[in-house]
């Protein structure tokens, strides 16, 4: 009698504590993460990597995609270019998964395609935003706006709001979405009556932007332009405090990371930077994950644990639409995604697999972001 009971509490308890996809009986559908959870972009990778997560949880724990686990399986790319190909070979060859979420940076992303072309193999970007990554292959999708959007929004922004009338560019010499957006910007706010004054470049691996800060701030720019990632942004805008610049610095959604602040604190009053998110936007639905992933990580969200959710909850909705966990099937499912509500906005992709989505401006003031406007181009 005692020993009858005993058994099934103790399965229930098995099933309690052991992961969700040992309580289904069918096999988990994987889903690769493409990431840079190392290197010098090493919080986007990890931020995607925690919003993914928490979207696969959710999934499964709601029965997962029509009765089956989601199983998310990382790879880390190091923030290297050169890493991006072999992490591809592993997650289609090695795991076998049948969708690819990722990667963040635009060059990554772009290196990510052929090998997703040539295996059929759906990709899906959160946060990439050069035009030409969703132009070279159509397995390629994108749940964030592109870089003729945001650049728009910055050179909008720059010329009516800070009033700025000579602009000075400092571009990533070796990223698309630098060079690129850094073109942008530079046709918007010349139409808009501005004038770009000069245009130099770094290394991401440079340590030192003296040469670089000295050079821009010789031609007596009003508004510092700087569209590369946050551990570069960092350095060089104190570089240009050091130099005695106190005039506005502006960039576009790489400037997103906890890690900014803690490289350039104060001396990054004064930024201005185009983005996805708000975490002060008062949306239920935006507190209401703010709030579980706080308590989860510790940490606010920044945009990139955002789109990741963003990006699986999309994903997840064509697996289910799909019919069978082909590459082809959940690439023609994707392609018709519409009114997915997630909590960038409502996610329909168009003709050329892009997403519309608003923009968020956000300024630095004490060292701390805040929600400056809601930006509409
Ligand atoms: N948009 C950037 C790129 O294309 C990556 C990025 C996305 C950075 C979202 C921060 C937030 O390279």
């Amino acid at each position: 009698m005692r020993l009858g009971l005993i058994a099934p509490i103790v399965s229930a308890l098995a099933a309690f504590i052991a992961p969700p996809s040992s309580v289904f009986a069918a096999d988990p559908i994987k889903i690769g993460h493409l990431a840079s959870l190392t290197g010098s972009e090493a919080t986007f990778g990890q931020s995607t990597d925690r919003g993914i997560t928490m979207a696969a949880e959710e999934r499964n724990a709601a029965g997962g995609i029509n009765g089956r686990p989601v199983e998310i399986v990382t790879v880390d790319d190091q923030s290297k270019n050169q890493e991006v190909n072999n992490c591809m070979m592993k997650l289609i060859q090695q795991d076998k998964v049948v969708a690819i979420l990722g990667e963040i940076a635009s060059s990554n992303t772009i290196a990510a395609i052929p090998a997703a072309q040539r295996n059929k193999i759906p990709l899906v970007t959160p946060g990439s935003t050069n035009p030409e990554v969703t132009k070279k292959g159509d397995y390629v999708f994108r749940v964030c706006y592109t870089d003729i959007v945001q650049g728009g929004a910055i050179a909008g922004f720059a010329a009516k709001r800070l009033d700025a009338k000579r602009a000075a560019i400092i571009t990533d010499q070796a990223s698309a979405y630098s060079i690129n957006l850094s073109r942008i910007f530079k046709q918007e706010f010349e139409k808009l009556g501005g004038k770009v004054v000069i245009e130099v470049s770094y290394k991401k691996t440079d340590s030192d932007y003296n040469a670089q800060v000295r050079q821009a701030l010789g031609a007596k720019p009003d508004l510092l332009v700087l569209t590369g990632y946050y551990t570069n942004i960092g350095n060089i805008v104190l570089t240009a405090r050091r130099a005695g610049y106190t005039g506005p610095c502006i960039g576009g959604d790489g400037w997103d990371s906890d890690a900014l602040y803690q490289i350039g604190g104060k001396a990054l009053d004064n930024c201005y930077f185009t983005n996805h998110y708000s975490p002060d936007d008062p949306n239920p639905r935006i507190q209401d994950f703010v709030k579980k992933y706080q308590s989860k990580y510790g940490s606010v969200p920044d945009a990139m644990a955002v789109l990741g959710y963003d990006a699986a909850l999309v994903l997840f909705d064509a697996v289910a639409r799909a019919g069978e966990t082909t590459g082809p099937k959940i690439r023609d499912a994707l392609a018709t995604t519409k009114n997915v509500q997630a909590l960038s906005g409502s996610i329909t992709i168009d003709k050329e697999r892009n997403a519309q989505k608003e923009i968020v401006i956000v300024g630095i003031k004490d060292g701390k972001r805040y929600l400056k406007e809601l930006w509409k181009n």
